[in-house]
């Protein structure tokens, strides 16, 4: 009676919630989506000062900062641009640590608003060359470098890089750039510690471990990063701290608050604190590590391999696998896309074409998680791809391994 057989095998354990396992955007909680599901307000009374309000001070706990946080309706190409033209002066050079794509694209984005981008070249399986970073630093005794350029977490390479490293780098030299940040994929996943770092300008945005839809970026700054406000001649209108700072509640917005984009982010911001920012990061860590685990078992007999080679440089947020030669990830992406409604991410840049990426974080739990990896290892199944060990029972022996 059960044995139910059908003609059609696509699509036969599709139907259900679609799952979105890239890095960024990540799944909505549906609170966040019912706090914007309501008519548009007033701007200029009522209850939407305190919801920025409360974002702003949320923000500041989530950053780690005593400094101030600006918003913008932007993405993250946004908040880059509003880093630097908050800071810098037309023909200031920034060094750029490359460790992926992100922190380059970033630099890019500084040549166009007219910076002079110095490139410590890097290795996409690698975190940034510290070593090489700190012969840049030492060497530039006129002190022509303004910004140190890098990311926490290169959402297309799978790295996480020591920010309190580089903090120590630009102490050991005497040198007095500023340290801008990028942490838009690994804020509200593991510690980010803007002020004990000494991080002068750290920029995120919302779609990615703040459980938000893309469309809001943040950019942090301290005294120093204030300082250099003073004098930076890129400043424009829209980025302007000077203008956001003014008294009227339009002018943090610089016009129209992206209202409903605001009512989400109290809820999400709301949502993680309650949690807890150490309950959040533990969330990531256990999770990635049962990513982890299964990534290791199914490459134990060379279909796959981590992208990055240290097992301490892997973030907690997403996991970049390269495939063995001949595989195609197309293959085992569209399987489950379309077999099982789970979106993996494709690898980007210089790993374009060459693996698959799994996006762990922001709202994510153990089903989630447990769920992506068996789909993914009935993928493997039923495309014969061969692996020796069961990612899933690596994954699930992992996990309760560590909460036992
Ligand atoms: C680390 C990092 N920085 C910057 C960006 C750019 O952000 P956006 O695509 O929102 O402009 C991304 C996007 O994925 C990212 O992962």
């Amino acid at each position: 009676m059960n044995d139910v057989k059908g003609s059609v095998s696509q699509g036969a354990v599709s139907q259900g919630r679609d799952f979105l396992a890239i890095p960024g955007p990540t799944v909505i909680p549906d609170q966040v989506l019912s706090a914007m599901h309501r008519p548009a307000i007033d701007i200029y009374t009522g209850s939407l000062r305190d919801v920025t309000e409360s974002c702003l001070a949320s923000l500041k706990t989530v950053f780690q900062t005593r400094g101030d946080v600006y918003l913008y309706a932007a993405n993250g190409h946004g908040a880059w641009e509003a880093a630097l033209s908050n800071v810098l002066s037309r023909g200031d050079e920034v060094l750029v640590l490359q460790s992926g794509l992100f922190a380059t694209t970033w630099g890019e984005s500084g040549s166009l608003q007219g910076l002079h981008a110095q490139v410590v070249t890097g290795n996409w399986r690698q975190p940034v060359n510290y070593d090489k970073a700190a012969e840049a630093l030492v060497a530039d005794k006129s002190h022509k470098i303004k910004a140190l350029l890098a990311v926490q977490v290169d959402t297309a390479s799978g790295v996480v890089n020591d920010v309190p490293r580089l903090r120590q780098l630009l102490d050991d030299a005497n040198h007095p750039a500023l340290l801008m940040i990028d942490c838009i994929a690994s804020l509200g996943t593991m510690p980010f510690l803007m002020d004990a770092w000494g991080v002068d300008v750290a920029v995120a945005g919302s779609q990615k471990g703040l459980m938000m839809p893309p469309g809001l970026s943040f950019v942090a700054t301290n005294a120093k990063g204030k300082g250099a406000h003073q004098n930076a001649d890129l400043r424009t209108h829209y980025w302007d701290w000077t203008f956001r700072d003014g008294p009227e509640h339009y002018m943090k917005y610089c016009g129209t608050p992206p209202e409903h984009l605001m009512f989400g982010l109290k809820c999400a911001l709301d949502m993680l604190l309650d949690e807890g920012l150490d309950a959040a990061f533990r969330r990531h860590q256990l999770l990635a590590d049962a990513v982890r685990s299964a990534v290791s078992a199914w490459g134990s007999n060379g279909l796959m391999r981590f992208n990055i080679e240290q097992s301490e440089a892997r973030a907690n947020s997403v996991t970049t696998i390269e495939l063995a030669e001949g595989r195609t990830p197309d293959t085992l992406l569209n399987w489950c896309e379309k077999n099982a409604s789970v979106k993996l991410g494709i690898t980007i840049g210089d790993l374009h074409g060459k693996g698959f990426r799994i996006g762990h974080m922001g709202y994510v739990n153990a089903p989630m998680v447990l769920g992506v990896l068996s789909v993914i290892e009935t993928a493997l199944y039923v495309l014969d791809w061969e692996f020796e060990a069961s990612g899933v029972a690596a994954a699930t022996n992992e996990l309760g391994t560590a909460l036992k």
